[in-house]
């Protein structure tokens, strides 16, 4: 089952607000509301933000009534400026903006935006289950794989990056069991890498974030797998608390790899132009609609941190895995 899709003039998807306690589909029917729900994490994971934009740029070519090929230019550029700030740091947003608007642009045909975007849909699952096939030889039979935050189905169009190189380990007949932090504020793992692992019948354990140096010095982790935001020359910007892992792992002398498409690679810039997003208060004085922290009390909520290249093992991408040093070689 993909968690987008487009279906007669709209695009489909699972309100991940609301899993795991509600399976609810919403229709997007334009642009702006791809950019709320992109927003308001509707939909998120790097390349599922990616793939939706593509979609939303794809709405506004489908139902333009332009007539003239500058005018549904304007359109496209105006959509695409919106979608461009919803939000900052996973650069597949503007890897999709950017690849569509440029088919856009050579062809200035409705159909060609949309069949760019259904080929981009494609090209995820596809990317990911190679992905998947190359992780999968890090990975042997018993091992306790960690993650954080949902890097799976539910974060792409279909199969997963990190929670992808656990189903390849699985379908390769490998035993292979997972831990799950729950990825506070937005509780990404236990709402989302919880509910698509259980659904799939894959084990899988939950554990707070603050646990993660227990089990790693109870011996109860073997490897950690997470996704990616942006890799830049240096480091890797994923979800806040990907870095306290990478540096426990090191600490335990546990391989820390990192699994991110090509379109996740951002050779362009280096940690210290990382945009971090800074996101609502709100997420980190509340758990659901429950207050826990007192009324006006300051607060920092940075969405991604930056885990140096140092700390990762290697880096698994559909064209095979690379070593950090091959990225780092590039930063020169
Ligand atoms: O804020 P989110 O939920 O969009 O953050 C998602 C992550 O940090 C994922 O680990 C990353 O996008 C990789 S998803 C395949």
């Amino acid at each position: 089952m993909r968690t987008i899709e487009w279906k007669d003039g709209v695009v489909v998807i699972v309100d991940q607000t609301k899993l795991p306690n509600e399976v609810v589909w919403v229709e997007m029917k334009n642009s702006d509301d791809v950019a709320s729900a992109i927003k308001e994490m509707k939909l998120r994971g790097a390349p599922l933000i990616g793939v939706a934009a593509a979609y939303g740029l794809a709405l506004t070519a489908f139902h333009s009534k332009a007539e003239k090929r500058e005018d549904l230019m304007k359109e496209l550029k105006m959509s695409a400026e919106v979608l461009r700030k919803t939000r900052p740091t996973a650069v597949n947003l503007f890897w999709a903006i950017d690849r569509v608007m440029k088919r856009a642009q050579e062809t200035l045909g409705t159909k060609e935006a949309l069949a760019e975007a259904q080929r981009m849909a494609d090209e995820d699952v596809e990317v990911n289950r190679k992905m998947g096939k190359h992780g999968a030889e890090l990975i042997e039979d018993g091992d306790v794989v960690l993650t954080h935050c949902n890097a799976g189905s539910l974060a792409t169009v279909d199969y997963g990056t990190a929670l992808g190189v656990v189903r390849a380990a699985i379908e390769e007949g490998k035993n292979v069991k997972v831990i799950a932090c729950e990825t506070r504020p937005r509780l990404q793992g236990a709402r989302l890498t919880c509910f698509e692992l259980m659904r799939d019948g894959i084990p899988v354990t939950l554990i707070s974030d603050t646990m993660v140096g227990y089990v790693m010095s109870k011996g109860l982790v073997d490897k950690v797998v997470v996704g990616a935001d942006r890799i830049v020359r240096d480091a890797v910007l994923n979800k806040i608390g990907t870095y306290n892992v990478a540096v426990l792992a090191s600490e335990h002398g546990i391989p820390f790899y990192v699994a991110a498409p090509m379109s996740t690679m951002d050779q362009s810039s280096t940690s210290e132009d990382a945009i971090i997003e800074e996101r609502s208060p709100h997420e980190v004085t509340n758990i659901g609609s429950e207050r826990i922290a007192p009324e006006g009390v300051k607060v920092l909520n940075p969405a991604f941190d930056i885990t140096p290249l140092e700390y990762v093992d290697a880096v698994i991408t559909e064209e095979g895995i690379l070593t950090p040093e091959v990225i780092l070689k590039q930063k020169k």
